[in-house]
């Protein structure tokens, strides 16, 4: 008999940044564990590409009449100030989020002298802010229905160290740690657990530049004791640890899945 332990069966997902990359590995890999999932990104043709992929994928293992629901929801999340009517229609649609994942993110390399404010207020926007402020609406929507929750951050290996090049997203995903742990022990009283994922190098459109130069590719490879550039799939399993009831007792922690990279000196 299986336990449930890792089941998501009757819980809705919101995963930010849901179209592509990790965090459509993410609402998939939350579907096949049991969940509906609602995406947000701002490409409409990727979201539905998405909820079609999510759609068959998971129903391909079962019968068609129980292929997880896939709401789509096509927002910049530089849009501060219409979030929160964001995650009202949101919850008015899905009926009630239970686990929200903030993985929308995108950086800009450059050297840090250089980069202008425009810039670094995008990157800080979309990879803190906006998580912060989707966070505070998931909050208050978990208290009123008086129901438990699951936040789950996905930050970076800048979460723990730095690069040359990366001033605005290293402080955006430090800063989201940050906020990981405040979130975690002052809303454990609502019982929403808050934790991070430190994904390693993750091969994905965000990461093309890097794969595609030789000597970026290779520093990478020698520095992931596993070897290998990791797989957007690869996240899914921490995922559902912390979505799950597996996790009830998880809150502010981060957790690397890195192929074995901050473990080497
Ligand atoms: N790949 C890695 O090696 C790696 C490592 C560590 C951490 N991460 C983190 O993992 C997360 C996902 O990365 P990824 O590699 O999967 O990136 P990706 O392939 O570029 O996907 C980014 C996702 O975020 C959405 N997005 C970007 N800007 C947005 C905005 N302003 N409003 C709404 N949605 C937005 C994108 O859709 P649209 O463009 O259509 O909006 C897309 O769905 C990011 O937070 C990233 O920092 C990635």
């Amino acid at each position: 008999m299986e336990s449930g332990l890792f089941s998501l069966s009757g819980k809705t997902a919101l995963v930010t940044g849901g179209s592509r990359g990790i965090g459509l590995a993410l609402a998939k890999g939350l579907a096949e564990h049991g969940a509906n999932v609602a995406i947000i990104a701002r490409t409409k043709e990727q979201l539905e590409a998405a909820r079609q992929q999510i759609q068959t994928d998971t129903g391909l293992r079962r019968a068609q009449s129980s292929r997880k629901k896939v709401w789509t929801f096509p927002f910049d999340l530089k849009n501060i100030k219409a979030i929160e009517a964001l995650f009202e229609n949101i919850v008015s649609e899905t009926k009630g989020i239970d686990i929200l994942v903030n993985c929308a993110g995108m950086t800009v390399r450059g050297p840090s002298e250089d980069v202008d404010l425009k810039t670094w207020n995008q990157v800080i926007e979309v990879n803190l802010t906006a998580a912060f402020v989707i966070s505070q609406a998931f909050c208050r929507h978990r208290k009123q229905v008086a129901k438990a929750g699951r936040i789950i951050n996905i930050g970076s290996l800048t979460c723990h160290g730095a690069r040359p090049t990366t001033a605005a997203y290293a402080s955006s995903k430090g800063g989201l740690l940050m906020l990981t742990k405040t979130l975690a022990v002052e809303w454990a009283k609502y019982d929403i657990n808050v934790n991070a994922i430190g994904p390693g190098y993750i091969a994905t459109d965000l990461t093309e530049p890097l794969r595609s130069d030789e000597d970026f590719n290779e520093w990478v490879l020698s520095k992931t004791p596993l070897g290998r550039w990791g797989q957007p799939e690869d996240l899914v399993g921490t995922a559902v640890l912390l979505a799950s009831k597996a996790g009830d007792f998880i809150t502010g922690q981060i957790i690397y899945v890195d192929g074995g990279w901050l473990a080497m000196l």
